[in-house]
């Protein structure tokens, strides 16, 4: 299959998923719902896609292109939108992508959406916590894809700061949630990183001074 094609039969996934999450508003009441009596559980959002939009996406891919990024790692993969946009950088810098989802069924849904878009060879993901699975990562993170419950991105920024490079770069999504500012307020403190705003603040990027 060549590569216009790898990207037509991606795009024609991704335009499937994004219809099915039009339906995410009601879905996320029922789950934020369950929160009255106790705190939220990602499984409270088992059916929820919780996706990035699609200009991020494009964004996604443009970073790994431009940049000629192989290694890429996300955190929170859900039914596998932004993995998609992943791997249509990656089909063009012929790298791949470890992703992962702690709710298993999700995860059964993403490697499905993964295998229909032709780019299973291409992900690796792992199901469980994060904080388990990415645990033994030890090569050079060219890109890091924060977009997962927002208290782990530092104990997982921590957990894989030695494997970033000069030219490293962290995505994170949903910078503007309380959880993320302190995140990004404790990155900024170290005075080893410029951070940068987009996307009205929803996005911020981390790269290394
Ligand atoms: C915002 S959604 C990800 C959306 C996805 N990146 C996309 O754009 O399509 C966050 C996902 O992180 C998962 N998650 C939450 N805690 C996790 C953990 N400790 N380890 C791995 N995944 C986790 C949730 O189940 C949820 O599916």
């Amino acid at each position: 299959m060549n590569t216009i094609t790898k990207h037509t039969q991606i795009e024609n996934i991704l335009n499937e998923l994004f219809d099915d999450a039009k339906g995410d508003h009601i879905k996320m009441i029922k789950g934020i719902a369950k929160s009255v009596f106790r705190p939220l559980q990602p499984t409270d959002f088992k059916d929820v896609y919780l996706s990035i939009s699609q200009e991020q996406g494009v964004e996604l891919r443009q970073l790994i292109t431009e940049n000629g990024f192989k290694n890429i790692v996300e955190f929170g993969t859900s039914f596998g939108i932004s993995t998609l946009y992943l791997a249509q950088g990656v089909i063009e810098t012929e790298g791949n992508i470890i992703t992962t989802e702690l709710v298993p069924s999700k995860a059964k849904r993403a490697t499905e959406n993964f295998a229909k878009a032709g780019v299973s060879e291409l992900i690796d993901l792992r199901i469980g916590d994060a904080l388990e699975t990415l645990k033994n990562y030890s090569e050079p993170t060219d890109l890091l894809v924060l977009d997962g419950w927002k208290d782990l991105y530092l104990p997982l920024f921590n957990m894989l700061e030695h494997t970033f490079h000069n030219k490293t770069i962290v995505y994170v999504d949903n910078a503007d949630m309380n959880d993320t500012q302190v995140f990004l307020k404790t990155v900024a403190q170290t005075a080893k990183y410029d951070l940068r705003t987009s996307h009205n603040g929803k996005v911020v990027l981390i790269r290394k001074k």
